[in-house]
């Protein structure tokens, strides 16, 4: 026999468990319910865009949103819209990353200028996009294809030869996942192919704030130099020739 106290622990212990199995159960269901054609995915981005241009959204919030975003995309139909398979059949480079373009302007409901820059980036095993910041420049990854090893730093200082910067990001990546930059936060990144055939979808959003006046082109830098208190390195600027020497 057991006491009613014991009776009454189970019968909480089970309500707890159904409960949340319950939860689990409904958010999956949720979770696939949000994630939106990819058609009205375009949208969005063209519309968080719009927002960022228009100074609706700061940067950081921009890349609060875009990650937002990029999490309930639909893999598989990002994939197939930016004819991936066509891309695949394409040769990579035996340094650094290639990048090729795609058409949205089969997109239902999309305008003719969706505001942001678009490219697929492709790396054969071993190779990498070589470090570097932006300015100016709010970008994002989402990975389509194969393993990377990602990694990113915020760009703390900027000074004649080197920039200060310190890590953020350091670990794997697989399909889906992401990974976002702006001016304020994870400025700097580096990807390093570890399979073969190792695809990444970028969208970047250019010029976004007139009162930055440095140019948007590549900040190629050395991450690998001089290590400083607190976690923070001395990262010597790089041409793109070096750079790639050292990190294609
Ligand atoms: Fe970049």
């Amino acid at each position: 026999m057991q006491s009613r106290r014991e009776f009454h622990a189970k019968l909480i212990g089970s309500a707890i468990t159904f409960g949340l199995i319950e939860m689990l159960w409904s958010r999956d269901l949720f979770a696939e319910d949000v994630k939106p054609t990819i058609d009205k995915w375009m949208k969005e981005l063209v519309e968080i865009t719009r927002d960022l241009r228009g100074q609706k959204l700061t940067d950081v919030q921009f890349q609060t949103k875009m990650e937002d975003l990029y999490k309930r995309v639909d893999l598989a139909e990002l994939c197939k819209l930016i004819k991936l398979d066509e891309v695949e059949k394409k040769k990579l480079p035996d340094n650094g990353a290639a990048n090729f373009g795609f058409d949205l302007s089969k997109v239902e409901g999309l305008p003719a200028n969706v505001g942001f820059g678009k490219q697929i980036f492709g790396c054969k095993k071993g190779r990498s996009i070589v470090p570097h910041g932006h300015s100016n420049m709010c970008t994002g990854f989402i990975i389509l294809k194969g393993k990377w090893h990602g990694r990113h730093f915020d760009r703390m200082e900027t000074h004649k030869d080197h920039y200060v910067i310190k890590p953020t990001i350091d670990r794997k990546f697989g399909p889906g996942e992401l990974s976002t930059i702006s001016d304020h936060k994870d400025n700097i990144h580096w990807f390093l192919a570890e399979s073969d055939a190792c695809f990444i979808f970028n969208v970047h959003v250019i010029g976004y704030d007139k009162t930055i006046k440095e140019s948007s082109g590549r900040l190629y830098l050395d991450v690998q130099g001089e290590k400083l208190s607190g976690g923070l390195i001395k990262a010597p600027k790089m041409t793109s020739a070096d750079c790639h020497r050292k990190y294609g």
